[in-house]
């Protein structure tokens, strides 16, 4: 096969093993950054230029690592590729999807996958009623965007809980709040996903004084068995979202798993360390299977 990676950070841990397992298996594969992407629509058929190069027939599947800034450009470019039949590991719209955590809320709960209680609102001069609806503090404030942990934050009381929030309002920044899930203790599981099933599964416990497990935010990943119930609630969001692959996380709570997000280019390094598990060398794997070619 012929394989693009779409990222604009081309040193990252996660890329290098794709290309590095993707040159193993005999394909040949070329890193795109998609800013440099230009699209040129009308006048026969859509082109896809990467700097001044034509790329529109070079690849047979691509790859999106898609990262926070410049996501509808990247999904654009990703939609591009999609509309002139190349296979993606993730359809554009899915990775709009899965980045903004109400719309992915929104489906798994319309779905009925279970999540932690949840409210959306852009009204500050509620707030009391807003903090009410889920109980009271401490509650967990969070930017609909943000990855990594950056932009999760723990309000404990109400009066920090309430001048985050309006603050927020008043910054026409996109939040959420949620009940804060005290018994997960810090810790959350991390399951990778590929085509239909899972892969890899580890959990993270969060560095000390810290609530978020995130990996970068200093939390440790373990190995972890998931229960029957996990896996299948792992794969169905993933579904429901529309990815071939994804790392979906979820938080251990006293009345059972809860998803908090599902993500579309889970980051690599981590989760092949606690697990062992081969993941990129499973992702060209899968896109083989798709586009059926074995080199
Ligand atoms: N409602 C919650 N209750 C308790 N801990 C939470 C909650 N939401 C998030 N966390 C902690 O914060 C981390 C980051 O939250 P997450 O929603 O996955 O955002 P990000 O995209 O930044 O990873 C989680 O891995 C978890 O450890
Ligand atoms: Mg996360």
């Amino acid at each position: 096969m012929d394989i693009a990676i779409l990222s604009v950070s081309l040193h990252v841990h996660s890329t290098r093993r794709l290309v590095e397992e993707a040159q193993k298996a005999g394909h040949y594969v070329e890193l795109i950054d998609h800013t440099k992407c230009s699209v040129k629509l009308g006048e026969g058929n859509p082109k896809i230029f990467f700097g001044s190069e034509d790329v529109t027939h070079e690849f047979d599947a691509i790859i999106p690592r898609i990262g926070t800034k410049v996501t509808k450009h990247g999904a654009a470019i990703v939609k591009q590729f999609e509309i002139n039949g190349v296979f993606s590991t993730a359809r554009s719209a899915a990775i709009s999807r899965a980045r903004n955590k109400v719309a992915t809320l929104q489906i798994l709960a319309k779905n009925g996958l279970p999540i932690p209680e949840t409210l959306f609102s852009i009204n500050p001069n509620n707030i009391e009623d807003q903090l009410r609806l889920l109980g009271g503090p401490p509650v967990i404030i969070k930017l609909q965007e943000g990855t990594q942990g950056l932009g999760v934050i723990l309000a404990e009381t109400k009066k920090s809980a309430r001048s985050i929030i309006d603050t927020f309002y008043k910054m026409d920044t996109s939040i959420l709040i949620q009940k804060f899930i005290e018994e997960a203790n810090g810790e959350d599981i991390r399951i990778i996903v590929i085509g239909k099933k899972v892969v890899a599964s580890m959990k993270r416990t969060s560095d000390m004084d810290e609530f978020r497990s995130n990996i970068h935010r200093g939390g440790l990943g373990e190995a972890v068995k998931l229960t029957p119930r996990e896996k299948f609630i792992a794969l169905q969001a993933t579904q429901l979202l529309g990815l071939g692959v994804a790392g979906v996380d979820l938080i251990r709570s006293a009345s059972g798993p809860l998803i908090l997000e599902v993500n579309a280019s889970p980051g690599l390094k981590g989760v092949e360390a606690a697990t062992g598990v081969n993941v990129a060398k499973r992702i060209i794997q899968y896109m083989e299977r798709h586009v059926g070619r074995k080199s």
